[in-house]
C-alpha cells in the first residue's frame, strides 16, 4: 500500500469515527473534543491541517475548533515523539525520588521535560498524580501504567517502545 493510499484510508477511518460521534452526541459542539482527540491520536498532534480536518467533517469553522483545542492543555499542540512518557511529579512520587528519574532521562536519552529525543522516539511530559501513589514513582508510556520505578526499570521498560 502506498503512503497516499494509507493516508486516504486513515482519512476515511477518521471520517467514519466522526460520523459515528455525530450520531451519538447530542450536539455538534459536543462532538468537537472527542473528534479532536481522534485526530490527535491519528496524527500525533493537532496541526492546523488536523484542525481543518475536524472542521471539514463537522462543518464547524476551523477558528472555533482551534479555540476549543487551545483552551485545553491536555491536547498536543506540538509534534511529538512516537511514544509519550508521562512522569508523575506529584508529592508521593517526589518523595520517592522522581527528580533522580528526570535527571536519568536527560542523561541517558537527552530527554528533557516538554522535549523529544533527537531520533523522534520519545517525548516527555511531567504531570500531576496518575493514581499510583501507593507505589511511587509512577509513569505512563503511551497510556500504559508503570510504578515502583527506578532508573534501571525505566531503561528496561523503554526498550519495549521502539
Ligand atoms: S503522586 Fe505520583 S502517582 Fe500519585
Amino acid at each position: 500500500m502506498t503512503r497516499e493510499e494509507m493516508e486516504s484510508k486513515d482519512n476515511e477511518t477518521l471520517k467514519d469515527k466522526i460520523t459515528g460521534m455525530k450520531r451519538t452526541y447530542p450536539s455538534i459542539q459536543s462532538v468537537l473534543m472527542p473528534a479532536l482527540y481522534a485526530v490527535e491520536q491519528s496524527y500525533g498532534w493537532l496541526s492546523q491541517d488536523a484542525i481543518q480536518e475536524v472542521s471539514n467533517h463537522t462543518g464547524v469553522p476551523a477558528a472555533e475548533i482551534k479555540g476549543v483545542a487551545t483552551f485545553y492543555s491536555m491536547y498536543r499542540h506540538e509534534p511529538m515523539g512516537r511514544h509519550l512518557v508521562q512522569l508523575c511529579t506529584n508529592v508521593s512520587c517526589l518523595i520517592a525520588g522522581v527528580e533522580d528519574l528526570v535527571k536519568f532521562l536527560d542523561k541517558k536519552y537527552g530527554l528533557l521535560p516538554g522535549g523529544t529525543t533527537k531520533d523522534g522516539r520519545l517525548s516527555l511530559c511531567l504531570m500531576e498524580c496518575i493514581g499510583a501513589c501507593g507505589n511511587p514513582p509512577a509513569m505512563l508510556v503511551d497510556g500504559d501504567a508503570y510504578d515502583n520505578l527506578t532508573c534501571e526499570a525505566i531503561e528496561q521498560i523503554l526498550e519495549k517502545y521502539e
